[in-house]
């Protein structure tokens, strides 16, 4: 392990921080606290504390909007505005809540704007879950029987589609077609046993150098994977519950990563006071900016 220079950007004791997402247009900062169903705004320039929106039901994952942001609801994708007040509009259901109870998780839009996003099993042990991709209001089935569906991501060169069902502790990395959407067989990209690497893989985003950053859940780390796969570096988080990671700031050049408590007893959390917090990392190089969700 190496690097040290993690700091805490945003103070919080959130259940599952998830997801941040940065939008240079408004210089603002997203994310989520998935079990509290609360949506958080930041913008770091400003300091102070961040704003946030109760939704009512888990809320897992964002994308930037033409007019706000689309959220994946634990019920159904959804277009949400927070100014001036919270407001929402269904554009599609989820085909998995009402019969299994499985929420929506990690995902986020590729190049022309289709929102790739995933489902969880309730009880994350059962391969009840799958991956989506939602077309304007069309929400199809693209892998079917995982457990955790994380780690979404594609490749500078929109060549690849990176994916993970986090127990596998794999990343695999799929063909993909930017003018089709259409996805090829899964390849093993990362195995984090072989690079003997603790925690699961869970969220990530990928820089402008095509390296992938991924926060290892249980693993008190996020490690950075070069184009090809091969582990270069990780940098330690002052908690075991890292969950993604969203470079922003006016330069792109900040790592923000979201953290959780759900899994720390009263020990843990004593043990770790700053968990459920937003951290922020001095990057060696530049993110790239989100897509906006198209339609
Ligand atoms: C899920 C959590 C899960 C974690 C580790 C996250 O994406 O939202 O519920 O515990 O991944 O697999
Ligand atoms: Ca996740």
């Amino acid at each position: 392990m190496q690097g040290n220079d993690v700091e805490v950007a945003v103070k919080l004791q959130m259940s599952l921080g998830e997801c941040p997402l940065w939008s240079a247009a408004e210089q603002t900062l997203y994310w989520v606290d998935i079990r509290r169903g609360q949506i958080f705004s930041w913008q770091p320039g400003k300091g102070g504390d961040p704003d946030r929106f109760d939704i009512g039901e888990p809320v897992s994952c964002l994308a930037l909007g033409e007019h706000g942001l689309v959220a994946a609801a634990a019920s159904g994708i959804q277009k949400v505005v927070t100014r001036p007040e919270l407001g929402r509009e269904q554009l599609a259901a989820n085909p998995e809540w009402h019969d299994k109870g499985n929420r929506f998780n990690d995902g986020r839009c590729d190049a022309r704007g289709r929102l790739w996003v995933g489902t969880i099993d309730a009880n994350e042990v059962s391969p009840s879950a799958a991956l989506y991709c939602l077309t304007g209001h069309e929400l199809v089935k693209q892998k079917t029987a995982l457990v955790i569906s994380n780690g979404l991501a594609f490749s500078p060169d929109r060549q690849w589609l990176y994916h993970t069902d986090s127990l596998t502790r794999r990343v695999v990395r799929h063909r993909f077609d930017v003018d089709s959407g259409r996805i090829g067989e899964p390849q093993v990209w990362i195995d984090l046993a072989e690079h003997d690497l603790p925690g699961v893989p869970d969220g990530a985003a990928v820089d402008g150098e095509g390296n992938y950053w991924c926060a290892l859940y249980d693993g008190g780390q996020v490690a950075r994977f070069a184009p090809d796969g091969r582990w270069i570096e990780s940098y330690p988080v002052p908690c075991p519950h890292p969950t993604m990671v969203a470079f922003g700031g006016s330069d792109l050049r900040t790592l923000y990563i979201t953290t959780a408590t759900q899994h720390l007893d009263e020990a843990g959390k004593q043990r770790w006071p700053l968990a459920g917090s937003v951290f922020a990392l001095n990057a060696p190089t530049q993110g790239l900016e989100e897509p906006v969700f198209a339609g």
